[in-house]
């Protein structure tokens, strides 16, 4: 009798997948049209599922269909000819399959990589903000998939193997297939319209403004090492030697892109970029104290830039606004208006904090990229012009600096006349942005052509990190940050190099905090270890700002590092004047009513690497008090605890409290990420953008559509008045299924769609 019951059930169930489990493809606006994927109008579309495995031909005769595909079959030449056949528009839409699972023959090397074959340079809508060469093939695996428009054809990732599976196998039967409709509800936006469109969307109706899509934006997280600078705008130091010092910054982006919106693994991109710059300050601050910091000529700087495949948005703001940001003296502010000690922020253009206009000049930059999987065995490669003194100074530390499991090689990169390129980093906005005054160098996995496994922007990249090389790039990376602190100006490589690697030991690639960020950061992004210093700078934060801030939107489990929207519950800053919140204020009450002030909600991830800033290179002159005397630190709960600390107690220092609950001086800042083309509207809520005054016409200025709440993929029996009849025959030839469907499928049940 259960047997019977069982089967029923199970007949029940198998006969409709109503939201199915999947990951949709990315949809976005930028200054010249549209990328992406999306149904041609909010109507659902739906067809018989289709099994195309890339030689067996289309439906002909203007049949309708929604194609299954394999994974591994997900590449430009693919899905065009797919698109191609659809001129009727009989493609309903794409299903991708995970393959994963048994492909182990493939083992990722068979799997295309969807990303341009030269990332943000010619042919791609950063082309305007490249670099000097923009056409080397860094990615020559790659079928710029990401950037097709496959507007009218809704394309998801079906993540469960089992699912996959199933609809796998329904689709090769060709009984089967074509009864099984799948269902698409995924309008995102009309064809025909770009970015400044959508931001400046204006209702018919009422005339109201009311955009529908936003920047891709978010927040990127900088700090320092040693004494802070001296207040750009305190007159009384001049002539102190820690105003006149010039940065040297240690830059990486941390984040990645794929065909998927929530399915953007990013281990060999933003993961390892990450991990191998954080661990580079960690390593920095447990090995020089802040009194030989503060003598060397140059600053160390870490910048962690968010945004960065999509155009640069971290780097690029905070280069330009290091170098070029002036705040109107009627919109420089407290940014909690009541406290005198609280940061010096800007109303109008929007700035949080204008701590970073302490950091003066940029004298370099060294970027690192993709050290989670080097191509060479035992080799990391540096990447440098020979232009400039201060680069091939920087290239010429970081081949002397190697550890005893990788060594540093140039670069073979070549692009005949044209020289020796850059890869896409940070660095690239900072030689754009100074049209090549301030140069650096790049440490990368790759020498002239990224990696093949795993594939670059791919939805498909393993674990498998390897962390001696990760452990190498910021053993590296601190010792060449010191180095260039150390130079005078002499570029006596050698002197510098010695001095650095005496005073920097090897990191360790089984070092615990190493090996847990890394399971954090390429495994479960829910991990404790990113929490417990999230939530400590959420703490501070709500300190610091009044706002009811808390630990921010999870990297996830597996970690997913697309960029997403610019938003309040996403980095977007926004100001309290009176009773109302504003993306920024240009009237005149700002500070009237006590609780005025200025908040932001970043990211866990962002807030976790702030806090890590405080945390390992906070220490103070090794918790020296003013008059030289050792000092044990003092336990906190959050910032406020942290009033008058001896040891941080130099002009212009503040301390925190760190995520071991200890009081330590500020180190960590964040800066908002953001396309330069756009400014948030004043006297607004947060979400409307205006198009910023000296916008050059040349960053890609990404948007991503609103969603509408009903999006989803169903998946059901197609039935007719035999219905019952169908659903029993049909029934019996799923029974296979059957039981390993009841307990594996997580899909909710629908009742028949009767058409
Ligand atoms: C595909 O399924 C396998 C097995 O369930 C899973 O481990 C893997 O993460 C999935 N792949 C993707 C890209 O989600
Ligand atoms: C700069 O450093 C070099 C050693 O690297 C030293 O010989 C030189 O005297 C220094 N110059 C100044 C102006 O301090």
């Amino acid at each position: 009798m259960t047997v019977i019951i069982n089967v029923i059930v199970c007949y029940i169930r198998t006969s409709s997948f109503h939201d199915l489990q999947h990951s949709p493809c990315v949809t976005l606006y930028n200054r010249a049209g549209r990328v992406g994927c999306g149904t041609v109008d909010r109507e659902v579309q739906s067809g018989p599922i289709y099994y195309y495995d890339g030689n067996n031909g289309v439906p002909t005769g203007g049949q309708n269909f929604v194609a299954v595909i394999e994974e591994y079959q997900m590449t430009a030449e693919v899905i065009n000819t797919l698109v191609s056949a659809n001129s009727n528009g009989n493609l309903k839409g794409i299903m991708v399959l995970n393959g994963t699972d048994t492909d182990t023959d493939r083992s990722n090397g068979e799997y295309a990589s969807p990303g341009p074959i030269y990332p943000l340079g010619y042919g791609t809508p950063s082309e305007g903000i490249s670099y000097g060469d923009n056409d080397f093939a860094w990615n020559a695996n790659g079928d710029g998939l990401i950037h097709s428009d496959l507007y009218g054809v809704p394309m998801v990732y079906i993540n469960e193997y089992e699912t996959s599976y199933y609809i796998r196998n329904a689709a090769q039967d060709e009984n089967k297939a074509s009864v099984i409709y799948s269902e698409f509800n995924y309008y995102m936006g009309p064809d025909g319209i770009n970015s400044k469109d959508c931001l400046k969307w204006v209702d018919t109706e009422n005339q109201e403004w009311n955009p529908k899509c936003l920047p891709l934006g978010g927040v990127s997280v900088w700090g320092y090492a040693g004494s802070p600078p001296k207040p750009a705008n305190d007159d009384n130091n001049s002539n102190s030697a820690n105003t006149v010092k010039s940065a040297v910054i240690v830059g990486t982006s941390i984040d990645s892109t794929s065909m998927f919106h929530d399915l953007v693994p990013g281990s060999n991109e933003g993961a390892s970029n990450v991990l191998a710059t954080i661990m580079a300050a960690y390593l920095l601050g447990k090995s020089v104290d802040d009194a030989t910091l503060d003598q060397l000529p140059n600053r160390i700087v870490f910048g962690l830039f968010e945004g960065e495949a999509y155009g640069y948005l971290g780097s690029r703001r905070f280069v330009n606004d290091v170098l070029n940001f002036q705040c109107n003296d009627q919109y420089t502010v407290r940014s909690m208006a009541k406290d005198e000690n609280s940061d010096m922020a800007c109303l109008y253009p929007m700035r949080p904090s204008l701590k970073f206009k302490d950091i003066g000049n940029i004298a370099a930059m060294l970027t690192v990229d993709q050290v989670g999987v080097p191509s060479g065995d035992g080799n990391l490669f540096v990447h440098n012009s020979g232009q400039t003194d201060m680069g091939s100074f920087l290239a010429n530390v970081m081949m002397s600096s190697g550890t005893s499991y990788y060594k540093v090689a140039a670069s073979a990169a070549e692009n005949g006349n044209d020289g020796y390129p850059y890869p896409p980093t940070p660095l690239s906005s900072l030689l754009s942005v100074t049209g090549g005054g301030v140069d650096g160098a790049v440490l990368t996995g790759y020498d002239y052509v990224f990696t093949k496994r795993p594939p670059y922007q791919s939805h498909v990249q393993g674990t498998q990190m390897k962390l001696k090389a990760i452990a190498s790039a910021a053993t590296i990376l601190a010792r060449t940050a010191l180095a260039a602190a150390y130079d005078n100006g002499s570029y006596d490589s050698d002197t510098a190099s010695s001095y650095a690697t005496n005073a920097i030991p090897e990191l360790s690639y089984d070092d615990d905090l190493l090996v847990d960020l890394a399971d954090c950061l390429f495994v479960n992004g829910n991990c404790k270890l990113l929490s417990k210093y999230a939530s400590m700078e959420a703490a501070n934060d709500r300190d610091k700002t009044g706002f009811e801030i808390g630990s921010g939107t999870a990297l996830g489990q597996p970690p997913n590092y697309y960029v997403s929207i610019y938003h309040m519950n996403n980095g977007q800053p926004f100001v309290k004047v009176g009773s109302k919140v504003y993306g920024s204020y240009d009237g005149d009450d700002y500070g009237k009513s006590s609780g005025d002030s200025i908040g932001m909600q970043p990211k866990m991830l962002q807030q976790a690497l702030r806090n890590m800033l405080h945390t390992f290179l906070g220490q103070g002159s090794s918790m020296v008090d003013g008059d030289g005397n050792k000092v044990s630190p003092k336990s906190c709960s959050s910032a406020a605890k942290c009033k008058d600390i001896s040891y941080c107690s130099t002009d212009a220092d503040s301390a925190t409290c760190s995520a071991d609950k200890l009081c330590v001086c500020q180190r960590g800042f964040y800066h908002i990420a953001l396309d330069e083309a756009v400014d948030p509207t004043p006297n607004k809520s947060t979400g409307f953008f205006d198009i910023s005054s000296d916008d050059a016409g040349v960053s890609a200025l990404w948007t991503e559509p609103f969603w509408a709440s009903s999006v989803g993929v169903n998946m059901y029996r197609y039935t007719d008045s035999n219905a019952g009849w169908f659903v029993l025959a049909s029934g019996a030839i799923f029974s296979g299924f059957c039981f390993f469907l009841v307990v594996l499928l997580k899909v909710g049940m629908k009742k028949e769609k009767l058409y």
